[in-house]
């Protein structure tokens, strides 16, 4: 057996290309916004994470074409030595005071950003509890935590008796953080920072929040799950992407002065890969001041996602309670998604198709998102289809109906 044969072997994406069900990597031929060419033709975007519809915006558009003409397309170093232009110091001032925060540092992406954070701040020996179901980068974050003895404990997803089961175990006087996503990307869970926090109090704790998924969809004019439940000032770190709301791709965490000075000393992520190019950089600068001057934006995306959240319960369909732009609407069965998933395609809608390892056995599902640019038509459109094919394929629920 070589090495390679598990790739050989490995056939059910070429399985699901053959039937027509392979939803993955599905080409866009235009930009991101509520309506996108796929195959030459136009569907309906309810999977994007461009929950404010920025990247279309011409402030935003003009700020990258602006900054290419002057700083050139890539600044071809890391933050540490050759990489850093006035733009990146830039924007870690804006968005530090826009958090309430002391300073920022500006990552190549969010997942940098998670990743790059957790490890240089502990040592042997400390410990990290972390939520079950935090994103891919926090858990890279512990990864190399404990590759170097720290402890990491996880703690079942957003469950306050077991963080609190857990840090019981552990001597007060330790040193400790508790690390959850704000918003969780699958099912749009919010964490009850306001309960954790009381717990980091009590148990001697620090707290990191990813806001991937918060920022600009949730809390005091979109500043995220920490300002929701008013406790800003108890979350010690935040991280965050560019890549949703700030409609580019970069990322940051902001905190104390003297926290985010030592990790623009420690962290591997930061230090040995190139910083955000000027472009980037400067379409989230751009994205900011929108959001800053039209935080109505953001209540726009919340009247979205509930009117698509009520409508489709109204339908029939199991969906999952929320107060984010993630409306996940459970199918069950893995194949019955995959059906679904290419109908609402073949009627000009994409949304997501999750299932496991993604989602728990049996709770396959469509993860659908919104943006503050989709219209009334668009919404319409998106509870007609889905309840003409929920009837087709069986999936409503009279009680849910009747609700
Ligand atoms: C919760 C969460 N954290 C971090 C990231 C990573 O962000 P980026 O796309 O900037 O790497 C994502 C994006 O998928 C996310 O959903």
């Amino acid at each position: 057996m070589g090495v390679f044969d598990k790739c050989y072997n490995f056939n059910r994406p070429d399985d699901m290309k053959s039937r027509g069900v392979y939803p993955y990597f599905r080409e866009i031929q235009d930009s991101e916004g509520p309506v996108v060419t796929m195959e030459g033709r136009p569907v309906i975007m309810a999977g994007s994470n461009n929950y404010l519809g920025l990247t279309t915006h011409p402030h935003v558009k003009e700020a990258a074409i602006k900054a290419i003409e002057k700083y050139g397309t890539s600044c071809s170093g890391s933050r540490f030595l050759t990489g850093t232009i006035d733009l990146h110091n830039e924007m870690e001032h804006r968005i530090a005071k826009f958090m309430g925060k002391e300073a920022a540092l500006l990552f190549s992406t969010g997942f940098q950003a998670g990743q790059g954070v957790i490890a240089p701040l502990m040592a042997r020996g400390e410990y990290i509890l972390s939520d079950r179901d935090n994103h891919a980068s926090i858990v890279a974050g512990n990864m190399l935590a404990s590759s170097i003895n720290i402890n990491v404990v996880r703690y079942k997803h957003n469950d306050l008796e077991d963080i609190e089961r857990r840090l019981k175990a552990i001597p007060l006087e330790e040193n400790k953080i508790i690390a959850t996503d704000g918003v969780f990307s699958t099912f749009g869970t919010v964490a009850h920072l306001d309960k954790i926090t009381e717990l980091a109090k009590q148990y001697n704790a620090q707290i990191l929040v990813d806001d991937a998924h918060a920022f600009g969809v949730i809390g005091q004019g979109g500043r995220g799950t920490a300002y929701k439940f008013g406790v800003q000032d108890d979350v010690d770190l935040v991280v965050c992407t560019f890549s949703k709301t700030l409609a580019s791709i970069g990322g940051f965490v902001v905190g104390e002065e003297r926290v985010i000075n030592y990790l623009k000393h420690k962290s591997p992520a930061l230090i040995f890969s190139a910083s955000p190019t000027p472009a980037s950089v400067a379409s989230a600068i751009a994205a900011l001041d929108v959001l800053e001057q039209e935080p109505e934006r953001v209540e726009k995306l919340a009247w979205n996602a509930n009117y698509i959240r009520q409508g489709l319960r109204k339908s029939g369909f199991n969906v999952m309670d929320g107060e984010t732009a993630i409306v996940p609407i459970i199918i069950g069965d893995d194949e019955k998604c995959f059906s679904i998933w290419r109908m609402l395609y073949d009627e000009g809608i994409f949304v997501n198709a999750f299932v496991s390892p993604a989602t728990p056995p049996g709770m396959a599902m469509l993860r659908t998102s919104y943006m503050a640019t989709h219209n009334e038509e668009h919404l319409a459109k998106i509870v007609t289809v889905f309840e003409k094919l929920g009837k087709k394929l069986g999936l409503l629920d009279e009680v849910n109906r009747a609700h």
